[in-house]
């Protein structure tokens, strides 16, 4: 984010903590004018700040009462994502309001039918704004929960109900009509479930319009089998929409409505993004699918599916390809991956899981990398793969480390470190996993071009010390994304930056429950060193 944007986002907070309280109770309650005018600024320059703002907890809320410019600017962007992290209250709420958004005709038939389940809706009066209207990003399970809490408040928590499912689909229905029928700018819609016995709205719902006709974001998540009416939508989606830019695509392993999604692909004329999960058999039905969309296909990840050499010909021939991530896929062997060798795309950046297969098919895929790859994420260090990194790959400068570490054999990492002119490294390793306590990575394995440096995995205290301070590397950013950090690892760090005097910007996950003692520390490494700390809302861009 420039610093513009930072000044005006603290501006707009510092009027917002200071005044607007001030001016709203003024206006309002004594008929005082506030002296204090609230910044009037170009619509889109205001959307540009209130999106910044909006990442923060709640600082869009107080936005709203400022004055009725504002107001105007500020309800769209905070009910284009309106399900996000809602206490059980404000879910309550959030359908209620919805609710009022109704037509009469829509709301009198609803209200008829919950009244054989003995449940009774307030009538709530037409709101001021067309909520409705600004929704952008939908997901089912959001809603089922959504109006699970409600049902749940409607019946006094304490009610034994037996037709829950049936009332949730019943509320939910009405107001998926609603959205489709309302909701301009639905652009992303993703069918996932959170009770797994009851069916999605039939079909007939999501062929209103405008519906579903400016998507751009398709997702479907499922762990359990797919429904009647999830099946019938995915088979319609094609005659509904054919803008789909990103295409999410999560299935368990005995799902078979492979022709669906293949017919999605290949309607979608500017598919873009492609992530598969969770496909074994026939899968070559759905990755064969993707040499309709070889212009405009820029990444695809696949996780956990089987790929035949048909698959890696269909891969080979989408030209435009950057962006590449096989994470434990099945089928990888030297003779069906080799149609990769005549891949007609230069990727930017490879991202490869194997563990359990051998390394010369990494070494192959590496070799489809090659000199325009620029960031590897890999999960296995050898010899093999050192080397083949080294001759095919020489310009990669972005590397992470999943679950994979330096320990004894650290003369490879030395290597890979150094032979790459490496700027960007991250490590991670799965929380859960305690293996972080055989590391061993001192800061001379750091390589004197090292700029970025993030550890997603635990450490010791003795760990960290000694990475730090045998760390010569000009370090300009570093991010600790660790749940566990404590003062003492503050203090290592705050060393660091002291003496070296090259970081500018650091990143400190679970900042928001730290002690007083490590908060001051912070301030005083933004105060007297001009440390730009990356507000917890924004550590995953970095
Ligand atoms: C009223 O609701 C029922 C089921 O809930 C539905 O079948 C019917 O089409 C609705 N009628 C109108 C006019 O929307
Ligand atoms: C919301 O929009 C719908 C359809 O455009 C319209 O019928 C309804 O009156 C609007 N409601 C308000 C409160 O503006
Ligand atoms: C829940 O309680 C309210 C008042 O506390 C009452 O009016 C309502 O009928 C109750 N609803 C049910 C389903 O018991
Ligand atoms: C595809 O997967 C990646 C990594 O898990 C994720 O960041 C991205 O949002 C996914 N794409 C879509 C369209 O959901
Ligand atoms: C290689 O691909 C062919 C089809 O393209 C498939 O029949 C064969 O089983 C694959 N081999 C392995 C080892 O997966």
């Amino acid at each position: 984010m420039s610093s513009t944007y930072c000044f005006l986002i603290q501006f707009i907070l510092n009027f917002v903590g200071s005044t607007a309280a001030d001016t709203v109770e003024n206006n309002l309650f004594h008929g005082k004018r506030s002296d204090i005018p609230a910044p009037y600024l170009p619509t889109e320059c205001m959307l540009e700040i209130f999106k910044h703002v909006q990442a923060q907890d709640s600082g869009l809320y107080s936005c709203l009462l400022v004055n009725r410019y504002w107001c105007k600017n500020i309800v769209p962007l905070l009910w284009s994502r309106p399900f996000e992290a809602l206490s059980t209250e404000n879910r309550y709420k959030l359908i209620h309001t919805y609710l009022a958004c109704l037509d009469r005709e829509d709301y009198l038939n609803l209200s008829s039918s919950l009244q054989s389940y003995n449940i009774k809706i307030i009538e709530i009066r037409q709101p001021l704004f067309n909520y409705s209207m600004y929704l952008e990003e939908f997901s089912y399970k959001q809603l089922e929960i959504a109006v699970h809490s409600t049902i749940h408040i409607w019946c006094n928590k304490t009610f034994i109900n037996n037709h829950k499912q049936d009332q949730i689909l019943l509320i939910a229905t009405t107001l998926c009509k609603l959205f489709m029928r309302r909701s301009i700018s639905l652009k992303s819609f993703i069918i996932d479930k959170y009770f797994s016995h009851s069916d999605i709205p039939q079909i007939s719902t999501f062929i209103e319009q405008p519906g579903l006709s400016h998507l751009t974001r398709f997702k479907i998540d499922y762990c359990k089998p797919m429904t009647t009416n999830t099946i019938k939508l995915l088979e319609n989606l094609p005659y509904l929409c054919s803008n789909i830019r990103c295409l999410d695509i999560k299935f368990p392993i005995f799902e078979h409505n492979h022709k669906a999604i293949s017919r999605i692909i290949s309607t979608q004329k500017c598919l873009n993004e492609f992530n598969l999960s969770g496909v074994r058999i026939g899968s070559e039905r759905i990755l064969f699918s993707l040499q309709s969309r070889h212009e405009t296909l820029n990444i695809i990840r696949l996780e956990n599916v089987y790929i035949t050499e048909a698959c890696f010909n269909a891969l080979a021939l989408c030209k435009n390809l950057k962006d590449l991530s096989l994470w434990y896929c099945r089928g990888l062997n030297i003779e069906n991956t080799s149609v990769l060798l005549k891949s007609k795309f230069s990727l930017k950046k490879l991202r490869l899981g194997f563990s359990p297969i051998c390394s010369d098919v990494a070494g192959l895929i590496l070799q489809v990398g090659g000199i325009s790859l620029k960031e590897l994420e890999i999960d296995l260090i050898n010899s093999i793969i050192v080397e083949t990194i080294l001759d095919c790959c020489p310009n990669v400068k972005e590397i992470k480390l999943a679950n994979y570490f330096p320990h004894d054999n650290n003369y490879l990492f030395y290597q890979l470190f150094f032979g790459l002119s490496l700027e960007n490294l991250e490590i991670f390793i799965n929380s859960k996993n305690l293996d972080y306590e055989d590391m061993k990575l001192t800061g001379q394995d750091l390589p004197p071009s090292l700029k970025y440096l993030k550890l997603s995995c635990g450490f010791t205290i003795d760990q960290f010390k000694e990475l730090f301070k045998t760390c010569n590397a000009p370090l300009e950013t570093i991010i600790i994304d660790y749940v566990d950090l404590n003062y003492d690892h503050i203090k290592v760090i705050t060393k660091f930056i002291r003496e070296k005097k090259t970081v500018k910007t650091l990143g400190i996950v679970g900042m928001d429950d730290m002690t007083s003692q490590g908060i001051k520390e912070l301030k005083m490494l933004k105060k007297r060193y001009g440390i730009f700390i990356i507000p917890s809302y924004e550590l995953n861009q970095w």
